[in-house]
């Protein structure tokens, strides 16, 4: 049967699409059954519509609690049959009741080198920082903030002059290849299991 993916993101959406056109080009062997969003204004919302993908936005602010929040988007992943969440973009931690419910099956991406500059900033961290090279990394959600057991990672020198904006739009190329592809070898260990 092939695996039913949510994929949950709060702004662009790049990698939501990159996700859903390396599922439609036969490269990750998944459904995208549900796209997940907590802003109701956010353009992924708009990109789901255009690409025919279900979609449910819910915002933290219309519940009564963090619990709350979470409880209604299990639900919403029980009654869509999700099998694998992929966060993309998702710019909230992931608490308790998702967590224990999806026990191994939260997967993330980071735009950088992990263990090195997590948090929102990643990108513009790295480089204000003047290393040398910073990267992409996918990883398994835990508790903690961009902590969990890594699944993928691809290193990215940062060039000698390159603008911030210039490395972010590399790192997103990047991002586009490596997540579809991370997304496939954990679904591939899915199915040895
Ligand atoms: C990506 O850089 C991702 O690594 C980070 O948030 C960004 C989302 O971009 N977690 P988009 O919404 O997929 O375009």
């Amino acid at each position: 049967m092939t695996l039913r993916l949510a994929v949950f993101a709060s702004g662009t959406g790049s990698n939501f699409v990159a996700i859903a056109q390396a599922i439609d080009a036969g490269k990750v062997d998944a459904e995208l059954a549900l796209l997940f969003c907590d802003n109701p204004n956010a353009p992924v919302i708009t990109r789901a519509a255009e690409m025919g993908i279900p979609s449910l936005a819910i915002a933290p602010a219309d519940c009564a609690n963090r619990v709350d929040y979470e409880t209604r988007i299990r639900e919403a992943l029980d009654e869509s049959q999700i099998q694998l969440v992929a966060l993309a973009g998702y710019m909230r931690i992931v608490g308790a009741p998702l967590l224990e419910s999806y026990e191994g099956r939260i997967i993330n991406i980071h735009p950088s080198l992990l263990p090195a500059f997590p948090g929102r900033h990643a990108i513009e961290d790295a480089w204000v920082a003047g290393v040398s090279e910073t990267g992409v990394s996918i990883h398994y959600v835990d508790e903690g903030i961009d902590t969990g057991p890594l699944i993928a990672q691809q290193r990215i020198p940062i060039l000698p002059g390159e603008t911030c904006e210039e490395l972010e739009n590399r790192i997103h190329r990047v991002e586009h290849r490596l997540y579809p592809d991370a997304i496939q070898t954990v679904i591939g260990g899915f199915n040895e299991s």
